[in-house]
């Protein structure tokens, strides 16, 4: 079978948001696939923060850094067209780490790959909820942040994709929950459809002041999705014994060389506190446990992800984009 493929690669390495000069769409003809690979007509393209370290030639991030010329990688949901591998047959639904692109090729014995079930219809739901961004909020907050009912709990990135779900899991176990997010818009959002008992527009509040207001007690956990500044001013405002689960630090990964701080860390010793940063694909064996936890909080009316969707292949590098401007709210996707 021949194949035309469009995909992305890295031409260059963006500098901050240059992600329109960085990618650049080309064409292919798909070679024959090998002994043990499988070939994915691309769905979904999971947009994710992280995919913007692995755009730098940094040597001691999470993941090796993409080479100039190379496809973009991602998470991606399709369905398999042609198998050359035991385990899989066309038709089947998965989840993989495929390549920005209308194809992917996988080779499912040494890249994370997954079948998916039959539970939901919408593909996306996928990167979702029941998909890393539900799995590290949820391994943040149950057992990272080790949350209690009754404790303070605040989330940066709050109406993103990760915070909205670190959020609203929160909640449901009893904690009095304060997002941050930027502008009133997304404030609003977070109190009034989402439950949150407050809000801080870090765009216009001062992020130390507010937290010292809303959070007499101090912090109980702190799930940090943006390092920078806002670590600091929840750092300045822990309770004793506190625990900050670091889940991302949106604002290092644009930099282009170390960033200083957090200038509070004197306070991991004043008030004996616990950093502890976590990693999705360290727990993705462990969907089968999360999915049904995830999915009996959604069935109560206790959990819901917007996504922001974007169309078409071209679009990738605005849907990209939107994680870093925040003209996101929920999960960011592009649909093929
Ligand atoms: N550890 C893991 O395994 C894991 C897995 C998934 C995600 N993550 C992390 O979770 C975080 C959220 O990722 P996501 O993919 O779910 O994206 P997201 O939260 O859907 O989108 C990113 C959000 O971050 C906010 N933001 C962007 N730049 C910012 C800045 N300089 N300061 C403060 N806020 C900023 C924006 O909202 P505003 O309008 O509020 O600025 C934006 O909507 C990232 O740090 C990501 O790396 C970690």
């Amino acid at each position: 079978m021949s194949t035309e493929n469009r995909h992305w690669t890295l031409a260059k390495r963006p500098v901050g948001n240059g992600y329109a000069e960085a990618f650049a769409l080309a064409t292919e003809t798909l070679p024959a696939l090998g002994e043990g690979q499988i070939l994915v007509a691309n769905k979904v393209l999971s947009m994710d923060s992280g995919t913007r370290m692995y755009m730098t030639d940094r040597e001691d991030s999470y993941q090796p850094g993409t080479p100039l010329g190379a496809k973009l990688i991602g998470t991606v949901l399709g369905v398999v067209t042609e198998s050359r591998h035991p385990g899989y047959k066309a038709g089947d639904r998965v989840r993989c780490y495929g390549q920005w692109a209308d194809y992917s090729v996988v080779e499912p014995d040494t890249t994370y790959c997954t079948k998916l079930d039959d539970a939901h219809a919408d593909l996306k739901e996928y990167v979702g909820i029941y998909g890393a961004n539900g799995w590290t909020a949820w391994v943040g907050v149950v057992e990272t942040g080790a949350v209690k009912a009754g404790e303070t709990f605040v989330v940066s990135a709050a109406a993103g994709g990760t915070g909205l779900i670190a959020g609203q899991i929160a909640k449901a176990l009893g904690c009095r929950v304060i997002g941050i997010a930027g502008g009133t818009a997304k404030c609003d959002l977070l109190t009034r459809e989402y439950g949150f008992d407050g809000a801080i527009d870090y765009k216009a509040a001062n992020v130390e002041a507010e937290l010292a207001r809303l959070c007499l007690e101090g912090i109980d956990v702190y799930f940090d999705n943006v390092g920078g500044e806002i670590l600091d001013a929840a750092l300045a405002n822990m309770a004793l014994f506190g625990r900050v689960a670091v889940c991302g630090l949106i604002t290092n990964y644009i930099a282009q060389g170390p960033v200083p701080g957090p200038y509070r860390f004197d306070q991991v010793l004043m008030k004996r506190l616990r950093i502890e940063g976590f990693f999705s694909p360290d727990f993705y064996v462990r969907e089968p446990a999360f999915n049904p936890e995830l999915a009996r909080l959604a069935a109560a009316g206790k959990l819901r992800l917007p996504f922001e969707v974007s169309t078409g292949l071209e679009a990738t590098p605005e849907a990209f984009t939107k994680l870093f401007t925040g003209a996101n709210i929920g999960k960011v996707v592009v649909e093929l």
